[in-house]
């Protein structure tokens, strides 16, 4: 079996200025440690050059919250991944649920962006999740069939574990209220055996992150689960001294 590395990838989502990026790298890239576990910032794209020329010297990698699939073009407020990379951002997040609740992302559009972003070079993080009432009714397996075949499905089988996926359960998305290691541990494997149904070697390669409430205190627990490969934190990776732990709790 193939050793999966943990990342931990910092989703800042809409904080932090470009001055507040710097303050926040100058403090935390001396605390990343030497090896171990992968460490991605993703800042919002006005910070992305900067947190690439701050980190340029560290293990940490920088990439950005979300792209357009097209190079270029008619599309007032979009970015596409030619300019990312030309910043130097070797990744993407892609389909967080908050893209997919306030700015009408779709699983047609993440057909397109998630292929897009592999050709280009940039290492697509997707996001995947069900929402309370969907786990209420029992859903939860459905929604993310849905969700990874629609958006995996027009990458081509042998890069299926290039691809990193988040899975975030919406409830747990800054409430506080995080998965139990069970649910979370039932929910990767859940998605790791969809991406077997493709590729069963690539779905042993594939990096499936556990996201959604993640801090100091339980990250521990869910990164020692055996099919969780990492976390895409929110809240907690806005603090330096929060991030570290996280960072550190992955550690063997
Ligand atoms: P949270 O956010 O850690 O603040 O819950 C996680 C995310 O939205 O990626």
């Amino acid at each position: 079996m193939p050793e999966r590395t943990p990342i931990l990838a910092a989703n800042w989502k809409m904080n932090k200025t470009i001055e507040e990026t710097e303050r926040f790298l100058a403090d935390f890239l001396p605390k990343v440690p030497e090896s171990g576990p992968e460490v991605v910032i993703c800042p919002p794209f006005l910070s992305l050059k900067t947190a690439v020329e701050h980190s340029a010297q560290s293990r940490a990698r920088v990439a950005a919250q979300n792209m357009h699939e097209e190079a270029e073009g008619a599309f007032t407020g979009e970015v596409s991944a030619p300019m990312l990379l030309e910043v130097g951002v070797d990744g993407v997040i892609l389909g967080h649920s908050e893209r997919r609740q306030y700015f009408g992302e779709s699983d047609e559009a993440l057909a397109r962006k998630v292929p897009a972003a592999l050709r280009a070079g940039l290492e697509p993080i997707l996001c995947v999740g069900e929402n309370e009432s969907q786990r209420d009714s029992d859903e939860t397996e459905g929604v993310l069939t849905r969700q990874i075949e629609a958006d995996l499905s027009e990458v081509p089988d042998d890069r299926l574990g290039e691809v990193v996926i988040a899975y975030e359960p919406i409830w747990a998305i800054g409430t506080g209220r995080v998965a139990t290691p069970d649910q979370a541990q039932e929910a990767i494997a859940f998605v790791r055996a969809l991406v077997a149904d493709r590729d069963r070697e690539q779905a042993e390669r594939a990096r499936i992150l556990y996201g959604g409430s993640v801090k100091p205190d339980n990250a521990a627990e869910l990164l020692a689960l055996p099919d969780v490969d990492g976390a895409l934190v929110g809240g907690a990776s806005l603090e330096v001294d929060d991030f570290v732990a996280i960072v550190e709790a992955a550690r063997p």
